[in-house]
Order: C-alpha cells, then structure tokens, then sequence
C-alpha cells in the first residue's frame, strides 16, 4: 500500500433480490495499487458485489466511489472507460479465433460485438502495444496464433486476464481466476497477479484460502451478504469466525 488515498470506496453497499440481501451493507476501501482479496463461502455475495461495483447490478442502497467520484449510477461502459476493468468470462472468448483476433477485438472494445470481425483492420501501433504488454503479463506471448479451441482451459483463463488487461485499467476485478484449475495452473495464475504493475489496484475473489492469502495486502470476508471480518491475511487466517463459516464449510 504505497499511497493511502483510496482508489475504491465502497460505503453501505446493499444489493436486494427482493427479499434477499445478496450484499448487505457492506463498506470496504481499498487504497491506490493495493491488493484486496473478497473471500467467503459459495452464496456470500462475493460476485454481486462486483456487479455493483462495475455497475452490471447497481446497487439498491448505498454508494461506490472510484477515484473520488461517485460512479453508483453510471454505466457499465462508463465505468470501464474510467478504468474499471473485470475478466472476461471464458463464455465470452470466441472459441474459433485465435488469441490475437480475441485481444483485437477486445482492444476495439467496448461494445464490440461479433460483426465488427468483419471490419476488422489491423490495430494502430498503441492498441498494438497493448496487446503485446497484455499477451506477455499473461504469459501467453507465444501464443497468439493457436486458435482458442486448441489451448487449454488454464490458458482460456490466462486469456481472459490478458483481454481485462489489454484496457490498461487502474483497477483490476478477478472473479476466481483460479477457479477449475490444476495445482500447476494455479500457481501461473498467481506468478501473473504477482508480476502485475505495482501500481494497479486489484480486487481478487478467491475460494482457494491457501492461494489467496498468498497474493493480497488485506482480505474482506462476507457471508451472508455482510461482512464478517476484514484484515491482514494472517489476521484472518486467525480470525475464529471466519475459520468457523468459512474454512467450515470450504474444506
Ligand atoms: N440475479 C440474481 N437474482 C436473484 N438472486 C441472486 C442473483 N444473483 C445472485 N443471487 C443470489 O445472491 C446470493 C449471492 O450470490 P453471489 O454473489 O453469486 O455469491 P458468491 O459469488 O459469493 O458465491 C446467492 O444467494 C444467490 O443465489
Ligand atoms: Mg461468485
């Protein structure tokens, strides 16, 4: 945590699906270039809570602040022009292509659909520099002509960190990149966040507890949709309620 100025302020966040709380007044700040971890069992509301903070499900109550302004209603899109970027989902790589056309069509972004393949010129030298820092921060740099099909599934994971990247964002949102993977794979996954600029801002959800204590500054833990502690990995390595709900539940 080299500069205390928060670069995401969540206040009083509460996400209702009717009658359940998915996220239920949760505050949490997180300072420029710290990594942040948000751990908690299957159903906590790890995942609504970066829908509301990209904006995909806004918040029912309560306020997100990105760099100082208040984004608890802009678009999605808006939010990712300020520099808000999340991983792509393996469901939105297309399979077909190769991981250079993926990054392309990534870099063109925002909004892209599958039509504008069809326009498709070459990047200008930027966007293409992009991609290249993007391709070789995954460690995916000697695999940009293999067609997506043919790489494996810890590779389509890498590819989605590299498109998330390839925006330049100044805040990164990982959902389990971990997820499905081998030990192996697992542990590339954590050589990538380890070598991520210093002075990116990350928010990582894990369910791997070994894993992510490893890679972060400080942890929240939620269930139930509230929060349950926040602190240092070894203070919630330690923390009784959070070895009773969590590591109880999650092996
Ligand atoms: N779109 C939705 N509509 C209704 N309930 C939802 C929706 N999204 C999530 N939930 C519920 O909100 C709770 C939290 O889900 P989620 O944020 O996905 O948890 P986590 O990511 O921590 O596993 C769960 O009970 C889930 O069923
Ligand atoms: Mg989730």
């Amino acid at each position: 945590m080299s500069n205390p100025t928060p670069a995401l302020v969540m206040e009083n966040i509460v996400v209702a699906f009717g009658a359940l709380k998915a996220v239920d007044n949760v505050s949490c700040s997180v300072a420029r270039g710290e990594r942040h971890a948000i751990i908690g069992p299957n159903g906590a509301g790890k995942t609504t809570l970066f829908n509301a903070i990209t904006g995909v499900t806004p918040p029912t109550a309560g306020r997100v602040v990105f760099e100082k302004e208040d984004i608890t209603r802009r678009s999605v899109q808006r939010r990712a022009r300020m520099g808000i970027s999340r991983t792509f989902q393996i469901t939105n790589l297309f399979p077909s292509l190769t991981v250079d056309e993926n990054m392309q069509l990534a870099v063109r972004g925002n909004g892209a659909g599958k039509f504008s393949m069809l326009g498709a010129g070459s990047l200008d030298g930027e966007q293409a520099e992009r991609v290249a820092l993007a391709l070789s921060a995954s460690r995916l740099d000697k695999r940009g002509a293999v067609v997506v099909s043919e790489l494996s599934y810890g590779e389509q994971r890498q590819l989605e960190m590299a498109m998330a990247l390839a925006a330049r964002p100044k805040l990164l949102l990982l959902d389990e990149p971990a997820a499905g993977l081998s030990p192996a794979e697992r542990g590339i996954v954590a050589d990538i966040i380890r070598s991520l600029p210093d002075d990116l801002t990350m928010v990582l959800i894990e369910h791997d507890m070994d894993l992510v204590l490893k890679l972060v500054e400080r942890v929240t833990c939620l269930n139930n949709g509230q929060m349950l502690a926040e602190g240092t990995p070894n203070e919630i390595r330690n923390n009784q309620l959070v070895q009773d709900v969590y590591l109880g539940k999650a092996r």
